[in-house]
């Protein structure tokens, strides 16, 4: 029987190992991670992370071939294939800082591994990382004295959040990355052979290791590039009449185009985009390509242009001040169906609003009070960032209310905010909630997902991403 470990029970590791466990029977898989609450959580039935169908993944296979556990030294001591998917933040201190991807967990995976092995073994980066990490890792891997072979793929995740199992059941390509050499081929058929058991041949991509790794870094790149697009756009659509929902459904019509990912909002969020693309431009930074790294910037920096306006929006229409006032926030995950708050949005509008001195009353159906108010009372490290991304003081997170129905949170508000694009805030009954805000009533929608035009009907001042105002 195939071992596989994978050191990391994150958001990629506990998700991705599940399905490899249920599309091959005949594999034992063991997810390991030196959090013991995380791993805690993955054995009992309230799991670490919300994912729509991971709970059923998960049921069907722990305990058969799928195991969670904090014996990590044990785990990866016996296992054939080493995937390696731990987090891999950006540096906020020493060179690179504020860019660069601090790869100090994934090195110390590295040396645990080199340390325990008795055996050669496939060692696969799941994380995302800089290009040219593995020959790094091959250093630390195969610069031993034991003679044993250590083959280092590179197979970058492309899942989304909240679409994890269904981007994991059908992807629309897997890519591993070997080297040329018959050793990288013979690992490279190994995890092919893997993935094979559900995946078709022809969305197999083979590549170089360091094609593989660009890619990943180049994929998130090209999203984020495309939202940061149609934000500019609302801008205009905003100063010109246009409404970016039309001009974005005809952009999209072109085939060549096509129609993903071209929605409008108040800045995109995660753990990743922000984060990968700041390695982007470190990398090439490095490489002495300063125009490259600038034209990669400007994606981030319009994104940060877009939270500000976003907040500006806000504090001008209401008499250009919220002080006093009170907003209702509806949504904080960086997205619907995620209880992630990493990277969010919704962090800097608050800060935002707080700097002009407002009180928040926030829902959000995944996000538990605890990790709201951690959230915005952290620092978050500071990349060209406008004032009011610095940390807030006590005070004014105690400005910050958490309530667990929308209704409440805009009972008795000047404002509403919609920042996360749950599905529950299109069934909302806005007359209801209309009649319980203070007049006149505002709704400002970050993620154009409720209809202007009924809204404004029921009597609300309404401001839509991108749409006539
Ligand atoms: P995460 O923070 O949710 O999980 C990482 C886990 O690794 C943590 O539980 C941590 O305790 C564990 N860990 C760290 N060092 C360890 C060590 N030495 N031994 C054992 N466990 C260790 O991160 P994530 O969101 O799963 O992301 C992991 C990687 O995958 C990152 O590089 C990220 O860029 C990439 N990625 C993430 C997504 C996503 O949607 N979150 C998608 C594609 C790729
Ligand atoms: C993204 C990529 O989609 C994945 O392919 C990749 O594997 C992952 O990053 C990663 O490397 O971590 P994720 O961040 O989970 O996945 O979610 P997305 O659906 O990409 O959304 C990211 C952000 O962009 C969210 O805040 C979302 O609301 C926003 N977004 C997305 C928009 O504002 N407009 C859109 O049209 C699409």
């Amino acid at each position: 029987m195939v071992k596989i470990c994978c050191i990391g029970a994150g958001y990629v590791g506990g998700p991705t190992m599940a399905v490899i466990a249920l599309k091959c029977p005949s594999i034992e898989v063991v997810v390991v991670d030196i959090s013991v609450n995380r791993i805690n959580s993955w054995n009992s039935d309230q799991l670490p992370i919300y994912e729509p169908g991971l709970d059923d993944v998960v049921k069907e296979c722990r305990g058969r071939n799928l195991f969670f556990s904090t014996d990590v030294e044990k785990h990866v001591y016996e296992a054939d294939i080493i995937f390696v998917s731990v987090n891999t933040p950006t540096k906020t201190r020493g060179l690179g800082a504020g860019k660069a991807a601090d790869l100090t967990y994934w090195e110390s995976a590295a040396w645990m591994i080199a340390d325990v092995s008795k055996s050669d073994k496939i060692v696969v980066e799941k994380s995302t990382v800089p290009v040219k990490t593995a020959e790094a890792i091959e250093k630390i891997l195969n610069h031993n004295s034991k003679g044993i072979h250590f083959s280092i793929l590179s197979n970058p995740e492309f899942l989304a959040e909240g679409t994890a199992i269904q981007d994991l059941l059908k992807p629309d390509r897997v890519l591993i990355g070997g080297r040329e050499t018959p050793e990288g081929q013979k690992a490279v058929q190994a995890l092919k052979e893997v993935y094979a058991h559900w995946v078709p041949e022809d969305r197999i991509i083979i590549s170089n290791l360091w094609s593989a790794e660009l890619a990943k870094l180049v994929a998130n790149a090209f999203l984020a590039q495309r939202i940061s697009s149609v934000n500019a756009v609302s801008a205009l659509c905003e100063a010109t009449g246009a409404d970016v929902t039309e001009v974005a459904y005809s952009v999209g019509k072109d085939s060549r185009i096509g129609p993903k990912f071209l929605n409008a909002s108040v800045g995109f969020g995660g753990s990743c985009f922000q984060k990968d693309i700041l390695n982007l431009v470190y990398i090439c930074e490095s490489n002495g390509l300063a125009e490259v790294a600038n034209y990669w910037k400007q994606v981030i920096k319009i994104n940060d242009y877009q939270k500000n306006r976003f907040v500006n929006r806000v504090v001008s229409s209401m008499f250009n001040t919220v002080s006093g006032k009170k907003i209702a926030v509806l949504g904080f995950a960086f997205k619907k169906d995620t209880g992630d708050t990493r990277e969010t949005p919704a962090i800097d509008v608050c800060k935002g609003l707080l700097g002009d001195n407002a009180t928040i009353s926030i829902y959000d159906p995944r996000v538990t009070e605890d990790q709201i108010q951690r959230d915005l009372a952290m620092n978050k490290f500071d990349w060209d960032h406008p004032i009011h991304l610095q940390s807030l003081s006590p005070t004014s997170v105690k400005k910050v209310r958490v309530t667990w129905d929308a209704y409440e949170a805009a009972n008795g508000a000047h404002g509403v905010c919609i920042l996360t694009e749950w599905d529950e805030f299109k069934q909302l009954d806005y007359q209801r909630i209309y009649d319980n805000m203070q007049k006149p009533a505002f709704i400002f929608d970050g993620r154009n997902v409720i209809d202007p035009e009924k809204l404004r009907e029921i009597g609300f001042i309404v401001y839509s991403i991108g749409r006539p105002l």
